[in-house]
């Protein structure tokens, strides 16, 4: 019997809307599954590009307006995949329609946006997902079960740093990323990934420091608006103590995310340029093996590694995208999914909290972000 179809709309044919395409196409080859995607309908502004995208990447038809898109009766769930100042509104558009929206991340560009587009999905009781796809890569999958099966003992510290070079070029012209307003911060571009990753192996960040710099502050003759690289020092409401650093200006480092897990009896490190692995130091090891062993996340007894190929031949970024869409529509018509806009909303707080304390040079709590002034008692 063929299995029952949901139509996909995917808003934005850039890099995202192709990684997304990519994913819808190539999860039903890798994995079995309840439903089946068709590709209904792409948008995008400009008429030929959003064309060409759409014979491209196996659509059935395109529009040049995601209004028109979300609206279309044959559109299951819209996947958001334009800039995040755009983001919350389409959301919620999507979510008024009775669609079931993805949106990549960041969420919004503020924690208030993202608020509104939580409510927005939670009034219209849609699914909602959000674009956290580095969790679903093997290894960082693994990294999660092994914390949360005590293989690092109480978690004591967590780094999670990312480093690009994408921004160094001072050449490079204004477009929507250097724009707070549409484009938002390093913090919550980069960093928005790391405190995901982070919280969901350490629980919920309390308060952080911060520090934010912008190296090139004009291009095309126009104010950059955003961070190119900014930190912070992190406390978790478990106790724990960590380090974000996030930085679009780092010569010649492509996508060089790293992040550590020390506990109270082991150490965990996943490092983007070896994807298929991850580093584990055990505290009880004789100490003639003193050092780190080099897991394969690629065992069939892995995270996902039953949909892939044989072990040792690797999987790489686009995995991470087949793995979440394939996830989502694994609960296809029911659900749950995640991480949702609650968890995307959650980690919006966390990137405005260090903005916050690196424009006025103090720690934040989270929950001066989340919580109105009138509402807030001291902490004993
Ligand atoms: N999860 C990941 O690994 C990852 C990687 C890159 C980007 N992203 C996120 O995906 C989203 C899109 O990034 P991208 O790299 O695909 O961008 P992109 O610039 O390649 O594509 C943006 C798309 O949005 C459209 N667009 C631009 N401005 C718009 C507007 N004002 N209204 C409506 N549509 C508009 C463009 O026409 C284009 O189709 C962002 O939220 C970004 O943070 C996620």
């Amino acid at each position: 019997m063929p299995l029952p179809e949901v139509g996909i709309g995917i808003a934005g044919y850039g890099m995202m809307g192709k990684a997304h395409s990519f994913a819808y196409t190539a999860v039903p080859v890798m994995r079995s599954l309840p439903c089946r995607p068709r590709l209904r309908v792409i948008s995008g502004r400009d008429e030929e590009k959003v064309s060409r995208a759409a014979a491209a990447y196996g659509f059935e038809s395109w529009t040049t307006d995601w209004h028109e898109l979300i609206q279309r009766p044959d559109v299951d769930i819209v996947d958001i995949c334009t800039p995040p100042g755009t983001h919350a509104e389409i959301a919620s558009a999507a979510a008024a329609a009775g669609k079931a929206v993805i949106c990549e991340k960041p969420l919004a560009v503020s924690y208030a946006q993202a608020v509104s587009a939580l409510d927005a999905v939670r009034t219209a009781g849609v699914l909602n997902a959000v674009g956290f796809n580095y969790r679903r890569l093997p290894a960082v999958s693994l990294m999660k079960r092994m914390v949360d099966e005590g293989a690092v003992g109480k978690v004591r510290l967590v780094r999670a740093i990312w480093l690009s070079d994408e921004f160094v070029d001072p050449a490079i012209p204004y477009d929507w990323r250097f724009d707070r307003s549409m484009g938002g911060t390093t913090i919550a571009d980069l960093g928005s990934h790391l405190i995901d990753m982070a919280t969901w192996m350490a629980g919920d960040v309390a308060e952080v420091s911060g520090q934010s710099e912008t190296f090139v502050r004009e291009r095309s003759n126009r104010a950059v608006s955003v961070d190119d690289a900014s930190s912070a020092l992190v406390r978790f409401e478990s106790g724990a103590r960590g380090l974000f650093e996030m930085a679009r200006v780092a010569v010649r480092r492509p996508c060089d995310f790293t992040i550590e897990v020390n506990g109270s009896s082991g150490t965990l490190v996943f490092e983007y340029a070896r994807l298929n692995e991850l580093l584990f130091g055990e505290g009880a090891d004789e100490p003639g093996l003193y050092g780190m062993r080099r897991i394969r996340a690629e065992h069939e007894s892995h995270p996902y590694a039953r949909s892939w190929w044989p072990v040792g031949q690797g999987v790489g970024y686009g995995a991470s995208f087949v793995n979440h869409l394939g996830d989502l529509l694994e609960r296809w018509p029911d659900g749950p999914w995640e991480p949702d806009f609650a968890t995307g909303a959650a980690v919006q707080a966390v990137c405005d909290a260090i903005d916050r304390a690196a424009s006025e040079r103090r720690w934040v709590e989270v929950r001066e972000i989340t919580v109105p002034p009138a509402a807030r008692t001291r902490r004993p």
